[in-house]
């Protein structure tokens, strides 16, 4: 038995209670898993921003329940401290509550995540509240929703206006009443997050959502430059995982090209007699 113990939401809210940051960050396979655990961190999201840094899909709307199942269940694998969340993709909760049940049932039971996060404030409250219900964690994400951009005007900040950030407060507080256990803050104002972290007792993290969060979220790509297409503003690149790769592959290519791999020490050999024996055995 590994004496890693497991991070729970009372972990979470206990972090919330004294202060601590809350550090999250996405992953999506099962070597992800075991570096980002490694490493230390607090949360892991098997995000549906899978379907683009993973899979090569435009945005996340295409991404399937399939595609969640499968990516979820391989970072679990990985992961012995870290509380994992995976995410309902588009259409696997907007349709009924009993969808919504179902499908968060299938990454919580199938998947064993330990939570699931689904997108959206107050039209989401009573889907969150009967998911919750059926005893299953949920973590709450509002601001700019990715998974219905089409309908905020685009990837844009949300909550500039009086009228706008209050609808943002309760979507918060609709989503803390039904029974979520945290929030994602995604793309508003450092002071319309810091509002919202004050008003809930749940912890908000956010992802260009200022320093006044309980906690911090990235996608793993983005902060490791692994995925160029776009870098939002929030987002702090670390390291550049693509052109390490790059440069690697391009070394490889060179080495089998002019015979420097396999080496010596990458090559199986047998006894001489058994080679001129079978040598002979063919005539060579
Ligand atoms: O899918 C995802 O990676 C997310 C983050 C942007 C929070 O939802």
């Amino acid at each position: 038995m590994s004496d890693i113990k497991k991070l729970l939401v009372s972990d979470l809210w206990d972090m919330k209670r004294q202060g601590k940051k809350i550090t999250m960050i996405t992953a999506y396979s099962y070597p992800q898993g075991l570096i980002v655990d490694e490493a230390g961190i607090d949360i892991i999201l098997v995000g549906d921003s899978l379907g683009m840094v993973e899979l090569g899909y435009r945005d996340t709307v295409p991404v399937t329940m399939d595609e969640m199942l499968m990516h979820t269940k391989a970072v679990m694998r990985g992961v012995k401290r870290a509380h994992v969340v995976s995410d309902m993709p588009f259409m696997s909760y907007n349709i009924s509550i009993e969808q919504g049940i179902t499908n968060a049932g299938i990454l919580y039971k199938d998947g064993l995540a330990d939570s699931v996060k689904l997108e959206g404030g107050q039209d989401m409250a009573a889907v969150v509240r009967a998911i919750v219900k059926a005893g299953i964690p949920v973590f709450g994400h509002i601001g700019l929703t990715p998974q219905t951009a089409a309908m905020l005007g685009g990837f844009k900040v949300q909550g500039k206006s009086v009228d706008q950030a209050k609808r943002v407060v309760d979507d918060a507080l609709a989503l803390e009443d039904a029974g979520a256990f945290a929030l994602i803050l995604e793309a508003i104002p450092r002071q319309l997050a810091a509002i919202i972290t004050q008003k809930v007792k749940i912890p908000t993290v956010g992802i260009g959502g200022g320093l006044d969060c309980d906690g911090q979220v990235l996608v793993l790509h983005d902060m490791v430059g692994l995925f160029r297409r776009f870098t939002p503003k929030f987002v702090k690149v670390y390291a550049d995982v693509y052109s390490i790769q790059l440069e690697a592959v391009k070394k490889y290519i060179g080495d089998v090209q002019t015979s420097k791999f396999p080496a010596e020490e990458h090559t199986f050999t047998m006894k001489e007699d058994v080679v001129v024996e079978l040598r002979k055995a063919y005539g060579l």
